[in-house]
């Protein structure tokens, strides 16, 4: 199943999708014993993630909750740059949520082998579908350049890796990354995808509209092969479409 959500600010839309997820946890805990999520950087998802923090901060709700990184920046946590690091700012520091919960990419390790640590990590919370992962929901952003998590245009054999976890670099910074694969992903119970502004207009368009040139966007390959996925875009960057 595909959703499409338009909203007219981004806080108007993080508002509505943090009260989207809180049920969705809800409603998931009722038929399992925890709920994992893997969450993403970005401008958006930090919105998002204070709304939540502030709202929901009791433990009733964060107490079966797992929480996972769809990918890290290969710096430290206290490093600005660091995912989780703003994630800790912005909504761990906020809810009671047990710290054996928080299953956080190791950024300031060597990539390769944290990596590798991180995979097994997945592996071990999680049961497998086809012999991978399945995270009952994963919330990702989008760049200008098509790329979601940390799978970059120039690295698109990520998305078909077998690897539950690889190291991938920026394009541009070449900045060393932890991602989880395309594989991963696809196999999730939930896919958020949450885009905001004008920026992410083109790229919105070429995706929707299955342009030619979406053909060079990881984001077009995620394609969820069991579960749903939710589009939740603020009013420009749906502008096109
Ligand atoms: C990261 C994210 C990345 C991000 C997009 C959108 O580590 O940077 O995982 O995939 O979600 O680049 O980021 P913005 O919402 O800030 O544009």
């Amino acid at each position: 199943m595909k959703t499409v959500e338009v909203y007219p600010s981004p806080r108007v839309l993080a508002e509505d999708l943090a009260e989207v997820l809180i049920s969705h946890i809800q409603e998931l805990k009722k038929e399992k014993d925890f709920v994992t999520i893997a969450l993403s950087g970005g401008t958006t998802p930090e919105m998002l993630f204070e709304i939540m923090g502030t709202r929901y901060p009791d433990q009733d709700i964060w107490q079966n909750v797992h929480l996972f990184w769809v990918d890290e920046r290969c710096v430290s946590a206290d490093d600005l740059e660091s995912n989780y690091g703003m994630t800790r700012r912005s909504l761990i520091s906020r809810i009671n949520i047990p710290i054996q919960n928080i299953h956080r990419i190791r950024g300031e390790e060597a990539p390769a082998p944290e990596a590798e640590r991180y995979s097994k990590e997945v592996s071990d919370f999680t049961f497998k579908r086809v012999g991978f992962p399945v995270i009952d929901i994963i919330l990702l952003g989008l760049g200008e350049d098509g790329h979601t998590a940390s799978i970059f245009p120039d690295q698109m054999h990520l998305l078909t890796s077998q690897k539950i976890c690889e190291v991938a670099h920026h394009p541009a910074t070449m900045q060393s990354r932890i991602t989880i694969t395309g594989r991963v992903i696809n196999n999730a119970g939930s896919i958020f995808f949450v885009v905001t502004g004008r920026k992410k207009a083109g790229v919105v368009e070429k995706l929707f509209k299955k342009k030619i040139l979406a053909q060079n966007y990881p984001a077009a390959y995620i394609v969820p092969e069991y579960g749903q996925i939710r589009w939740f875009l603020d009013k420009e960057a749906g502008d096109l479409v």
